[in-house]
């Protein structure tokens, strides 16, 4: 889950790969590392933390000019996150080889045997560095640097992706991807690498994906695309569709306050053209792969996603079932693939990401297609693993998400879960034409239901700044007020390091409410009182039962909602909306509080401890 940067051209390498870094930092933040060929010789700068720290090296110790290298930022596998094990590494007697490595190389301990007999001596613990050794090894017997790096990823187990420059060679830079993400960046006179499109969507927006088991040599005036056996591989040409600036805090304090306050553009962008102004759906990546036949004859979809994502799985969950009447059960992926589920050809998956890239969520995707389902990816992510190895895709658009949190992604991916379901409901039936407009035409209000719950957020971060001292806080709701609860503990735990956990409300009394002693702050999801299967009421025993023991109540109520003011210390109120699109509303005064409480403690909000964002280890 490290991030990896390549440039070659005409720019200020360094740069280049600052910037790339500083837009990958997110996928991990352990250590950073840059190397650069200038004037023939290899320089190499590296640092243990944050990207800052390698900024003030830099500074202290000055790079050359250059117009090639490569930089990494490291979440830590193997070795602790120290200097030594900073990556790049470099490789043979010389060093004039400087190697960076994303995932992880499973047969490391007998392929460094192999390097130690052959005079080599290691700087670090990392898995790593054994790549570095063994391709100078092999480029001193041959003298061929292409022909070295590829007779040595071939002998790679795991996961990587692995770029190279050496100082002999100063004007390629070698790639090789295997399970883990390489996006080509291709410019004028310049090309780049990156472990996705943010490492250099300011310079260009023209990209490729790389495939599995493929090589890049990346030159000023080309990029060459091999399979690992040396025959040339084409991809298409994409052009990336978000906005580098985008991918910048903008003014505020943080990207989580940022991507938060995004979200209204999120939902809307998710359901611009897909949705038309009579509220029925046009959702053409889907219907070219599956035709409306082949959505009939599913009889059971199975969402895999993991964390965030996974809420969103729950949430399009109820929507389906409700709205297109086909069983559905959501598994988190790394469960999924490691039992013996039952999948048939009539088995829909769709695999939920935002990184398009979570290595849990392609090992599910990659074995539900061998048991010969299908796969639909719902990923926010262009270029990435998920889209390339599914059948289709709903992008979401929200746009690169930064933060650590995820916030702005999974409101776009439950707004796709939603347009899902509505596709699906028309399409076999199970809504009327008059129903399916009905919902989306509600739909088409959420963007600007969002923006009205942003307008009220205040009321959201005072919560949270005053609760700053809280030990525990539990969360409570049912229907899609479940998964959103789970999600809103999630958040706490994520950036505020605070027990915290999200209960099925009607769960509680089978265990949960135990926990409940003299102020203990519950953060309690209540559905409007006016549908007509309204839960409302059993969710207003609930918190009848947990205040008879003490707890502090915080509801998110529908406005209009008149009774519960009575059961709760405080009531934050999101606007009336459909039951199961009320999930949009509600988890975002949970997203403000945690960040507000978390930002009271003096928490990096944006790269909480432990923690990267793309998890691209299984
Ligand atoms: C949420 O805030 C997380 N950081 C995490 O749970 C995340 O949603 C999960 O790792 C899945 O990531 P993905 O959407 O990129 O697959």
């Amino acid at each position: 889950m490290c991030g990896i940067v390549g440039y070659v051209g005409p720019k200020s390498t360094v740069d280049v790969l600052i910037g790339g870094l500083r837009r990958l930092e997110y996928r991990g933040y352990d250590s950073a590392g840059v190397s650069v060929v200038a004037n023939g010789h290899l320089e190499t700068r590296k640092k243990a933390g944050k990207l800052g720290n390698l900024e003030s090296e830099i500074t202290n110790h000055p790079l050359p000019i250059a117009h090639i290298g490569i930089g990494h930022t490291r979440w830590a596998t193997h070795g602790a996150p120290t200097d030594q094990n900073a990556h790049p590494h470099l490789g043979g007697p010389t060093s004039k080889l400087s190697l960076i490595h994303n995932g992880i190389i499973e047969n490391f301990a007998e392929l460094k045997a192999e390097a130690i007999a052959h005079g080599a001596k290691f700087a670090s613990e990392t898995d790593s560095e054994v790549a570095a050794h063994l391709i100078a090894i092999e480029y001193e017997r041959n003298g061929d640097l292409i022909e070295s790096f590829s007779t040595v990823v071939n002998r790679l187990h795991g996961a990587f992706t692995i770029l190279v420059v050496h100082e002999d060679q100063p004007d390629v830079v070698l790639a090789a991807r295997r399970n883990a993400p390489l996006v080509v960046g291709l410019g004028d006179g310049e090309n780049f690498l990156g472990s996705d499109v943010a490492a250099f969507v300011e310079h260009t927006k023209r990209a490729i994906s790389v495939g599995q088991d493929e090589i890049v040599i990346l030159r000023t005036d080309g990029v060459e695309l091999r399979h690992f056996d040396g025959t040339p591989a084409t991809h298409e040409e994409f052009t990336v569709d978000w906005d580098a600036s985008a991918a910048s805090k903008g003014g505020w304090s943080s990207f989580m306050a940022k991507e938060i306050a995004d979200q209204p553009q999120a939902v809307a962008d998710t359901l611009m053209g897909r949705l038309d102004s009579d509220g029925l759906i046009t959702l053409p990546e889907l219907f070219e792969d599956f035709p409306v036949a082949d959505m009939k004859s599913i009889d059971r979809i199975i969402i895999v996603a993991c964390g965030t994502a996974s809420y969103a799985g729950d949430v399009t969950k109820y929507a389906i079932e409700k709205w297109a009447r086909v069983p559905v059960q959501v598994e988190l992926s790394h469960e999924f693939r490691y039992r013996s589920p039952i999948v048939t050809p009539n088995t829909l998956v769709v695999a939920i990401s935002q990184s398009g890239e979570t290595m849990d969520t392609l090992m599910a995707i990659r074995y539900a297609r061998e048991l010969g389902a299908k796969v639909l990816a719902i990923c926010n992510t262009q270029g990435a693993t998920l889209a390339r190895e599914s059948n289709a895709t709903i992008y979401t658009h929200a746009g690169p998400e930064v933060a650590v949190a995820s916030t702005k992604a999974l409101t776009a991916q439950i707004t796709a879960g939603y347009l899902l379901a509505l596709t699906l409901g028309s399409a076999r039936g199970a809504l009327t034409t008059a129903e399916a407009a009905r919902l989306g035409k509600e739909l088409l209000k959420l963007p600007a239901k969002v923006q009205d719950v942003l307008a009220t957020a205040k009321q959201a971060e005072e919560l949270g700044t005053k609760m700053a001292g809280a030990k525990s806080v539990l969360f409570l709701g049912r229907n899609v007020g479940y998964p959103i609860a789970m999600e809103g503990a999630l958040k706490l735990k994520e950036i505020a390091y605070i027990h915290a956990e999200g209960f099925a409300a009607g769960e509680l009394k089978h265990g949960p409410i135990a926990l409940i002693e003299e102020g203990q702050p519950v953060i309690v999801i209540v559905p409007s009182p006016d549908d007509e299967d309204s839960l409302h009421p059993k969710v207003i025993s609930n918190i009848q039962e947990i205040r008879a023991r003490g707890a502090k109540v915080i509801a998110i109520a529908q406005e209009g909602d008149k009774t519960v003011a009575d059961y709760a210390e405080h009531v934050l109120y999101v606007p009336q909306s459909d039951p199961i699109m009320a999930a949009v509303l509600d988890v975002i005064p949970l997203q403000g509080f945690a960040l507000a409480l978390a930002t009271a403690l003096g928490l990096d909000v944006d790269q909480p401890r432990n923690l990267a964002k793309s998890v691209t280890v299984e």
